[in-house]
């Protein structure tokens, strides 16, 4: 579902409360989907445009030495937030070309040693959709499930290992429910077993720690613009020793990024990544703290006035930002509606042309009904408390005033006297 702001139909309108002094609306709360550019990454993406304009790839000229310089720095600060060294970072277009490159990359160069991959149902599309591309080529993929709470099992992932593995491809937090999975876990099992190891990063990377090392990750994938950075650019973490990986390039051409991803680079968009990368390496403890005191605000709010909700995946092992909530009795559609000077959203917004419920609230088990009216809230940087309570009251009130209208509530309060 999209997050445009939208009129309630006619039927549904009500009186809507005046937010109080200081309160913008619309308020933004869908930071998995998006974030604003911080403007201290805007204000050192500037100059790249016009004055600093040069082809990263140009060495005969000051222009060209300019913008290199530039694209190093931003990857000296890339590896130091994920704890990697600079020759592991590729500069891509962001979090879909990194999982297609990872996957994609090691399915080729490694398909002498076996066509075996493995991915978790609650994957982002780019991981799925490349592992289906994958498999029309012969390759094998098993989908692990994954728990109530969202995790996979670990043994599971010890059952499905074989001799023809070349990949296990496990996200490090999902985008829907924000729920994190054990990396270092995964990683140091992939490695017992001389497999390799790609996390999607792309919703952990500055909202948590990630450090390639510790974590035993193989290659991990980026994206600026949920860090507070530009759209249409990201990394590819590659480990470079212990071991040593190598992937197959899958955009040909000048042979950009070490052969590993042709194209002239976005110098603008890489000095914003590498900004966002900065910040979050100096903010990310203080901010962590204060974005789950936020969440939990919102959450507590939320559940503290309303019966019938629930939340999904595991409040333990989840981003600092995420809350994902189901309202029963309740449909999604008619919430947002009902909320719509408040930017949320039903599901990933990355499938949001769908609507059908969220294929990863159905993993866990959560009934059709339920993730049908759930919502995802993503606390971000920008929002304040007064923005949490006051999404918190307009959400209680709208889901108070729907059920009103719920014949199925009515009944099963009265199942329930
Ligand atoms: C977990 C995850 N992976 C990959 C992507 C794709 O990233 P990008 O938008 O940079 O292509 C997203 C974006 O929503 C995501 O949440």
């Amino acid at each position: 579902m999209s997050t445009d702001v939208k009129t309630p139909p006619a039927e549904r309108q009500y009186q809507q409360p005046v937010p109080p002094n200081g309160i913008k609306l619309p308020i933004y709360m869908d930071n998995h989907a998006t974030t604003p550019v911080d403007q201290r990454v805007l204000e050192e993406m500037l100059p790249y445009f016009m004055e600093k304009f040069g082809n990263a790839a140009s060495r005969n000229h000051s222009f060209g030495w300019a913008a290199e310089e530039a694209v190093e720095t931003a990857r000296e600060r890339v590896a130091k937030l994920i704890g990697a060294t600079t020759k592991e970072v590729i500069f891509t277009s962001g979090g879909t070309e990194s999982d297609n490159l990872a996957i994609k990359g090691i399915a080729e160069m490694y398909k002498e040693k076996g066509n075996h991959i493995i991915t978790a149902v609650t994957e982002h599309r780019a991981v799925l959709d490349s592992c289906k591309r994958l498999e029309k080529y012969g390759y094998r993929v098993t989908y692990l499930p994954v728990q109530k709470d969202g995790l996979i099992d670990l043994e599971d992932l010890k059952r499905v290992i074989d001799d023809k593995t070349i990949l296990v491809t496990i996200m490090a937090a999902n985008n829907e429910i924000g729920v994190v999975q054990p990396v270092a876990d995964i990683g140091k099992l992939c490695h017992e077993r001389g497999v390799i190891f790609h996390t999607d990063a792309t919703q952990a990377v500055a909202k948590m720690p990630i450090d390639v090392l510790k974590q035993n990750i193989d290659l991990a994938s980026i994206s600026a613009h949920k860090m507070y950075g530009p759209k249409g650019v990201g990394a590819l973490y590659v480990r470079n020793e212990n071991p040593r990986v190598r992937i197959s390039a899958i955009i040909d051409g000048g042979g950009h990024e070490r052969g590993m991803r042709s194209g002239t680079l976005n110098v603008p968009g890489i000095v914003g990544l590498g900004k966002a990368c900065a910040i979050a390496t100096e903010e990310m403890p203080k901010e962590s703290c204060r974005l789950a005191g936020l969440r939990n605000r919102l959450k507590d709010r939320i559940m503290g006035q309303l019966d019938e909700c629930y939340i999904n995946g595991s409040m333990e092992h989840r981003l600092p930002g995420n809350l994902n909530i189901s309202f029963a009795y309740v449909e999604g559609e008619s919430l947002l509606m009902g909320i719509n000077d408040v930017a949320v959203s039903s599901g990933s917004a990355c499938t949001s042309a769908r609507l059908e419920p969220s294929y990863v609230l159905k993993a866990l088990g959560v009934e059709d009904h339920l993730a049908q009216s759930s919502i995802r809230f993503g606390v971000g940087r920008f929002n304040t408390e007064p923005e949490a309570d006051f999404v918190a009251d307009r959400v209680v009130e709208t889901v108070l005033h729907l059920r009103e209208l719920s014949p199925e509530y009515d009944a099963a309060k009265r199942a329930s006297i």
